[in-house]
């Protein structure tokens, strides 16, 4: 099939979903207005706490959720007015593991297919298999595969038509650490063929892995979306972690402009913006005090220190 190739692989224009309340349930506001566009051929991460409308968010792109208000585009279509080509266009791995149990992994990616119209001469079945890790276990019942192989089946199942646009809820959920990496490099490779890619993790340093660019929802609202290296910049904090030959009882007086603290009698933490202030600057200063320095250690900010600022802010968005 050929695709146009639009600048966006996903747009949404103020996203809004309330799910209807019960007897027993209010109604729940899950995304308020989220406007979103997700470049063709990025590696898109969509952050956020439980319950911040990640999965509801998905949802609604693969027609599973109905959509209170706005717009969403799928490769440049609309998911109501062009629902079919939309939702050709799209592969989504849910976040809950529903594979039906007496199928074998082999043929549930023949029924995918089957459903999505791709002929069998253009069926992929054995390389995804081993894409996914699972040939050995191809004609195996679905009930006895574990957790992990059952969440990368789901990942095989929704790259059956070859979608330009592959979304991932929590696909590494429970995966070992081997089995991760193996993935992650397969999800690169997909990226570098030219799948955009759609990806929510609880796992931060994942995201910082594997995504160039990243969005954070919170109480269902986007409150920050950019490339990952301008969302790490973003805090311009560092810290370095100084061991002494002396041991001393009080940070000398000559630093104390600076912003350390003595966390054991021989050791000074010095936390510091690196767009104004110079690592060697600090050593100089520590000498300057006539302390030696006998080791050093620095710590750059990490995607989770801004996501717990960024999350922790009050809000006045819906809970
Ligand atoms: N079918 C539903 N009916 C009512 N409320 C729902 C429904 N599905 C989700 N919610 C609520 O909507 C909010 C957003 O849920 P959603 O599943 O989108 O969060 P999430 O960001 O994916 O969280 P997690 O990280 O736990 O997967 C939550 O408060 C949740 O309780
Ligand atoms: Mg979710």
């Amino acid at each position: 099939m050929s695709f146009e190739t639009p600048d966006n692989a996903v747009e949404t224009v103020d996203l809004s979903k309330t799910y209807a309340g019960s007897k027993r349930l209010p109604p729940k506001e899950a995304l308020r207005d989220v406007s979103l566009a997700i470049p063709r051929g990025s590696f898109f991460g969509l952050l956020g706490p439980n319950g911040a409308g990640k999965s509801t968010f998905i949802n609604i792109l693969a027609g599973l959720v109905v959509r209170t208000s706005g717009e969403a585009r799928i490769w440049g279509y609309d998911i109501d007015r062009d629902m079919r080509r939309a939702r050709r266009a799209i592969g989504v791995v849910p976040q809950e593991l529903n594979i039906d149990p007496f199928f074998t992994p082999s043929e549930l990616l023949d029924l995918q297919a089957g459903l999505y119209g791709v002929p069998r001469s253009k069926r992929r079945t054995d390389e995804i298999l081993a894409a996914i890790g699972l040939t050995a276990q191809a004609n195996a019942y679905a009930r006895t595969l574990s957790g992990g192989m059952r969440r990368r089946l789901l990942v095989g199942k929704a790259m059956v038509h070859s979608p330009p646009v592959l979304v991932l809820d929590e696909p590494t959920a429970g995966v070992d650490v081997e089995l991760r990496r193996q993935l992650w490099g397969h999800l690169r490779d997909l990226n570098a063929e030219g799948v955009t890619l759609l990806l929510t993790t609880h796992y931060l340093a994942e995201a910082q892995a594997l995504c160039d660019r990243i969005a954070i929802i919170n109480h269902g609202r986007l409150i920050a979306c950019d490339t990952t290296n301008a969302l790490l910049r973003r805090l311009d904090s560092k810290e370095m972690t100084v061991t002494l030959g002396e041991t001393i009882d009080a940070v000398p007086t000559s630093l104390n402009g600076y912003h350390v603290e003595l966390t054991r009698p021989g050791q000074l933490v010095f936390h510091y913006p690196p767009s104004r202030t110079h690592s060697g600057e600090i050593i100089a200063a520590v000498q300057d005090a006539g302390l030696t320095i006998t080791d050093l250690s620095t710590r750059e900010t990490e995607l989770e220190d801004i996501f717990i600022q960024l999350t922790s802010a009050p809000s006045e968005g819906p809970r």
